[in-house]
């Protein structure tokens, strides 16, 4: 298998039922960008370096994430609008087990 469904809100409330492939090295921000979930220039600011919170989604399924990094940890800390399940889309990679993922991006800051 090559591809996951993922269900993405927008920032308008827009649900969308997307596939995202796991072979290509991909994260969530950048699949996002590529089905223009966001427009241009309010989402992956930073080239995905997590440092920019750009990205911001929050996680609405139960499935389990791999731990943040420092560098997620402290951009998070410094973000707006930022809940408890909270994660930056650049630091999520597309990987199998993300089958059915549900998220929401975070407002723009
Ligand atoms: S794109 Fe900048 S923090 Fe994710």
């Amino acid at each position: 298998m090559s591809d996951i469904k993922l269900k993405i809100t927008d920032r308008e409330g827009f649900i969308h039922e997307i596939d995202a492939p796991t072979d290509m090295n991909m994260n969530l921000m950048e699949v996002v960008r590529s089905y223009e979930l966001a427009p241009e220039g309010t989402i992956g600011i930073c080239g995905g370096m997590a440092m920019c919170a750009s990205c911001q989604c929050y996680v609405r399924s139960n499935h389990q994430l791999p731990e943040k990094s420092d560098d997620e940890e402290a951009m998070l800390a410094e973000a707006f609008h930022v809940e408890s399940n909270s994660r930056l889309g650049c630091q999520i990679h597309m990987t199998e087990d993300l089958d059915g993922l549900e998220v929401e991006l975070a407002p723009e800051s």
